[in-house]
């Protein structure tokens, strides 16, 4: 069973994802991490993102690997534990300006597509085209969204319980500007995918998502 989470960041695509992966025993891919993680390589060979060429060249050439179970994921970067390192809002914005290559994209959905399929009871991705590029005929798609506010205000007590300092101004206003550049770029732009359950998590708690999702699953499982 391939289940599809698609949607912009802050949504809750990875707690929802996680919690989904642990029910149904299928394993959990955050493709945003390996985006991130591609980026980092990049930073760190010291080349710029706007050289397009170079990067794609640095990127087909990372090892990148997740290892681990859903809440305790590890993502290794030619072996080295990047775990920390990739969440970074440095990181997260070089993830997004690195996510708009193409030559990248490619790398990153057919290694995708190679754990998905590997996965022997199945796997839940999420990420911004899974449901749309990279598993377009996933069992079930789904796409979360939010409002920027509501996206933002979690993303920042997120920050905040890891000891960071930042603000909700500029937590909100990277948000925006993070959505601007996934929604616009003109490989795989983020979309609702054709087929997709849309659900709006701005005024909805955990448990209630959570619900929504499960019903989903099941009533496919049990017309499958
Ligand atoms: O989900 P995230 O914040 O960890 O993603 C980091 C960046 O990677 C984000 O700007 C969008 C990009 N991304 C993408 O283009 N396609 C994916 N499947 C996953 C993430």
């Amino acid at each position: 069973m391939i289940i599809a989470i698609d949607g912009p960041s802050g949504a809750g695509k990875s707690t929802l994802g996680k919690m989904l992966a642990k029910e149904f025993g299928l394993l959990y891919l955050d493709t945003g991490a390996m985006y991130r993680a591609a980026a980092l390589t990049v930073i760190k060979a010291g080349a710029s993102l706007e050289d397009r060429q170079k990067v794609a060249e640095i990127a087909a050439n990372a090892k990148i690997e997740l290892t681990g179970e859903p809440d305790s994921m590890r993502v290794l970067l030619d072996g080295e534990d990047v775990t920390a390192e990739i969440r970074t809002p440095d990181a997260a914005t070089a993830a997004s300006v690195v996510s708009t290559i193409s030559e990248v994209r490619k790398i990153m959905v057919e290694h995708q597509r190679a754990i998905g399929e590997s996965a022997t009871k199945g796997c839940v991705l999420e990420g911004r085209d899974i449901g749309s590029v990279v598993f377009p005929n996933a069992d079930i798609k789904f796409f979360l969204t939010a409002k920027p506010e509501a996206r933002a205000r979690r993303r920042f007590a997120e920050d905040q319980a890891k000891g960071r300092t930042t603000s909700y101004e500029k937590t909100l206003e990277e948000i925006n500007r993070r959505d601007e550049r996934d929604v616009s770029r003109s490989d795989s732009p983020l979309t609702i995918p054709q087929n997709a359950t849309v659900i709006d998590t701005s005024e909805l708690d955990l448990k209630d998502v959570f619900d929504l999702m499960l019903e989903k699953i099941n009533a496919h499982r049990a017309s499958a």
